[in-house]
C-alpha cells in the first residue's frame, strides 16, 4: 500500500458524542469521528487517522468495540487497543467487509528505532507483501505468517514526517477473528534481524485505501474483558509462545515488564534493559 501511515494532524476534530437512550451520562458513550483523533474510550486506547480525502466515519462503540464505514479516494486507519503496546496475546472478533484495498491488522509503532508494524490478519484486493522481500515466517494461532520489511522515506509517522522501516507479518490463511500472540511475531521479527524499539500504541486496526467498506471490530479478552489504563493482564503468553532458543530471550527479545511471564534472562551477548514499566528488552 502506498500510503500506510498514521499522522496525527489532530486538526479540528469533529466529535459527535451520542448517549444511547437510558444510558447514564459518561457511560459507554458512542463517539463518531470524521477527522483524526487519538485518546482513550471505555478503557481502551484508540487512534483514528484520515488523510481527509475520502469519506470515513469511525465510531468508538462500547467496551473494546469500534465500527467504521468508508468510501472514496482517501486513506484512513483506525482502531482500539493499548498504549503502550506489548507482547500480549490480543483477542478480537470482526465483521470485516472491504471492497478494494484494505487491511485488518494488529498495528502499532515503536520509537528508537521508529518502526511501524502490522500483523495482517485479513486484507481486501491488495496483498501488502506485494513486491516485498520475504525474510522469514512464523506459524502461530493456526496459520503461517510470512515476515517482510519495507522502507518508508519521508512519510508521516508518530514523530512527524520521517523515514522508517515497516515490519510485517502477513497471515496466509486470512481470518477475521481470533487470538494474536504478539510475542510470537516479535520473536520472529527478531530472528529475521528486525529490531523493535520502545513501544508506543498498539491497536486492532482497519485500514482503507482508495476503497470502500465497513468494519465492526471487538477488541478484548475472552477472559476478563477489557483491561483499563494500558495495563496488561497477567494471563497472556502461555506455553504456546515461541521462545526459539532455550530458556533465555534472544537479543532484541522481551525479558521483562509488567504482566510479562516469559524469560527474564537474556542469551549471552545481550543484557536485559528496562525500556519502561511495560517492556524490558535484551540489548
Ligand atoms: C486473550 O485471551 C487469552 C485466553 O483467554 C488470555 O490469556 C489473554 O490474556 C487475553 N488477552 C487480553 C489482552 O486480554
Ligand atoms: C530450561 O530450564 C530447565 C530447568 O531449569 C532445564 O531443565 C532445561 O534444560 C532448560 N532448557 C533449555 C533449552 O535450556
Amino acid at each position: 500500500m502506498v500510503a500506510i501511515s498514521s499522522l496525527f494532524l489532530a486538526a479540528a476534530a469533529a466529535v459527535v458524542a451520542v448517549a444511547a437512550p437510558g444510558e447514564l451520562p459518561g457511560m459507554h458513550k458512542r463517539q463518531t469521528l470524521t477527522s483524526s483523533q487519538t485518546g482513550t474510550h471505555n478503557g481502551y486506547y484508540f487512534s483514528f487517522w484520515t488523510d481527509g480525502a475520502g469519506n470515513v466515519r469511525y465510531t468508538n462503540e462500547a467496551g473494546g468495540q469500534y465500527s467504521a464505514s468508508w468510501s472514496g479516494n482517501g486513506n484512513w486507519v483506525g482502531g482500539k487497543g493499548w498504549n503502550p503496546g506489548s507482547a500480549r496475546t490480543i483477542n478480537y472478533t470482526a465483521q470485516y467487509n472491504p471492497n478494494g484495498n484494505s487491511y485488518l491488522a494488529v498495528y502499532g509503532w515503536t520509537r528508537n528505532p521508529l518502526i511501524e508494524y502490522y500483523v495482517v490478519e485479513n486484507f481486501g484486493t491488495y496483498d501488502p507483501s506485494t513486491g516485498a522481500q520475504r525474510l522469514g515466517s512464523v506459524t502461530t494461532d493456526g496459520s503461517t505468517y510470512n515476515v517482510y520489511k519495507t522502507r518508508r522515506t519521508n512519510q508521516p509517522s508518530i514523530e512527524g514526517t520521517s523515514s522508517f522501516d515497516q515490519f510485517w507479518s502477513v497471515r496466509v490463511n486470512k481470518r477475521s477473528g481470533g487470538s494474536v500472540n504478539m510475542q510470537a511475531h516479535f520473536d520472529a521479527w527478531a530472528q529475521s534481524g528486525l529490531r523493535l524499539g520502545t513501544h508506543d500504541y498498539q491497536i486492532v486496526a482497519t485500514e482503507g485505501y482508495f476503497s470502500s467498506g465497513s468494519s465492526t471490530v471487538n477488541v478484548g479478552g475472552s477472559t476478563g474483558g477489557g483491561n483499563t489504563g494500558g495495563g496488561d493482564n497477567g494471563g497472556g503468553n502461555t506455553g504456546g509462545g515461541n521462545t526459539g532458543g532455550g530458556n533465555c530471550s534472544a537479543k532484541w527479545g522481551q525479558c521483562g515488564g509488567q504482566g510479562w511471564q516469559g524469560p527474564s534472562c537474556c542469551q549471552s551477548g545481550s543484557t536485559c534493559q528496562a525500556s519502561n514499566q511495560w517492556y524490558s528488552q535484551c540489548l
